[in-house]
């Protein structure tokens, strides 16, 4: 057999499984010490009632002959598809059911998506820091990767390059940096890859989060984005889904390289790679996303944003430069005393007995700061917060 040895251009470890692993070392070692994790992005408040709710009355009507079902539509039932249609609609946005598919989360989707791309063929633009899925998949696929520097000289926002590229991976609200484009800063994305024909892939997951008014909720909400874009959203972060797993794709009809619509070539992968996302948790996405399930979802915003406030008044107090928390729920910051992203993470464990993410993980340009997350509990993200207080 012959392997992809492009494999071995990868980390040892993924980011978040080498911080696993680095926890459980830890834990194994110091099975005492109350251990809190401000590190990956994993929700703690439970599932809204109503959303876990639909998704066991769906698993009720699967015992029962009359109302049992067996294979689902690969691309994601209609109700489904309806369902984030109208929220789209929402922020303004039409959408065809056919440019929708529903799968089980952005991970796969963004990961899955690169099966439509010539392998070695394409100059991928990949932001530096950002969300390490985007460097892996590219490295896999033996692409040439050009880096964006996204640093605190240009607000964690990067502008278009002066050379042309064929695929672009941005996340808006940005994990890690939690820097978001605004309408003016995204529609420079979208005009330069439709100048140069490229394609962006925009990881839409934590759009709820945006409070400001001048940032979008969805790349298509700009001009000129249905002939270059392809979003993946996320009810991760909002419904808290990192569990049940669910998310959507969308592929509008207009976009098409060299005549061929990418939509056609998702459907022809999905139909033949993907059986579907389970029924359960598609009847979880309509409650997740109808009026009830969005009020819970900015309930549960709303207290992490609570601990966005605990995060950024402890960073304000030791006047330590950061980003993030308003429009997201990631805190970025710069280490202190110039520390190394890793020596810091080891620094927080040993110490005080905190879990974040090194920022060197996302990125060069990510060396020296560091991640929290504000998705754990108000009194966890405090008791942490008291403790990194006291050896900063
Ligand atoms: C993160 O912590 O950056 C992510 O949320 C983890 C993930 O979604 O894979």
């Amino acid at each position: 057999m012959k392997l992809n040895k492009n494999y071995s251009k990868l980390e040892e470890n993924y980011l978040f499984t080498e911080i696993a692993l680095r926890t459980k070392k830890f834990i194994d070692a110091n099975p005492q010490k109350p251990l809190i994790k401000l590190g990956i992005g994993d929700v703690t408040l439970p599932l809204p009632a109503l959303v876990a709710d639909a998704i066991i009355n769906a698993f009720e009507e699967l015992k029962h002959a009359e109302t049992f079902r067996g294979y689902g539509p690969e691309l994601g039932y209609g109700f489904a598809k309806n369902a984030v249609a109208q929220y789209y609609k929402s922020y303004g946005v039409e959408l065809q059911l056919d440019e929708i598919t529903v799968g089980d989360g952005i991970g796969s989707d963004i990961a899955n998506i690169t099966d439509l791309f010539e392998k070695g063929a394409n100059t991928v633009l990949v932001p530096d820091p950002v969300y390490p899925l985007y460097k892996a998949t590219s490295l896999m696929d033996n692409q040439k990767i050009e880096y964006i520097a996204c640093t605190a000289e240009n607000d964690f926002l990067p502008s278009p390059p002066n050379f042309p590229s064929d695929m672009i991976y941005l996340c808006s609200p940005n994990n890690p940096t939690g820097a978001s484009f605004n309408f003016e800063q995204l529609k420079r994305w979208v005009d330069y890859a439709n100048s140069c024909g490229a394609v962006i892939l925009y990881d839409n997951a934590y759009e709820r989060f945006i409070e400001e008014s001048d940032k979008p909720h969805s790349i298509f909400q700009i001009e000129g984005a249905k002939t270059c874009a392809i979003e993946f959203g996320s009810l991760s972060k909002t419904a808290g889904f990192t569990c049940v797993r669910a998310g959507y794709t969308v592929v509008p009809f207009e976009l098409k390289s060299d005549g061929v619509p990418l939509n056609r070539m998702w459907q022809q992968r999905q139909t033949t790679k993907y059986n579907g996302a389970p029924y359960p948790q598609q009847r979880g996405v309509v409650a997740a996303l109808s009026k009830e399930g969005l009020a819970a979802a900015d309930k549960n915003i709303a207290e992490y944003k609570k601990n966005s406030t605990l995060i950024t008044n402890v960073l304000k107090e030791k006047n330590i430069f950061y980003s993030g928390g308003t429009n997201s729920p990631y805190i970025w910051f710069k280490c202190p005393n110039n520390m190394g992203s890793w020596e810091f993470f080891d620094f927080l464990l040993n110490e005080v007995y905190v879990v974040g993410t090194p920022g060197v993980g996302f990125g060069a340009n990510g060396e020296n700061y560091f991640r929290l997350t504000t998705f754990n509990t108000y009194e966890n993200t405090k008791e942490a917060m008291e403790r990194i207080r006291g050896i900063l």
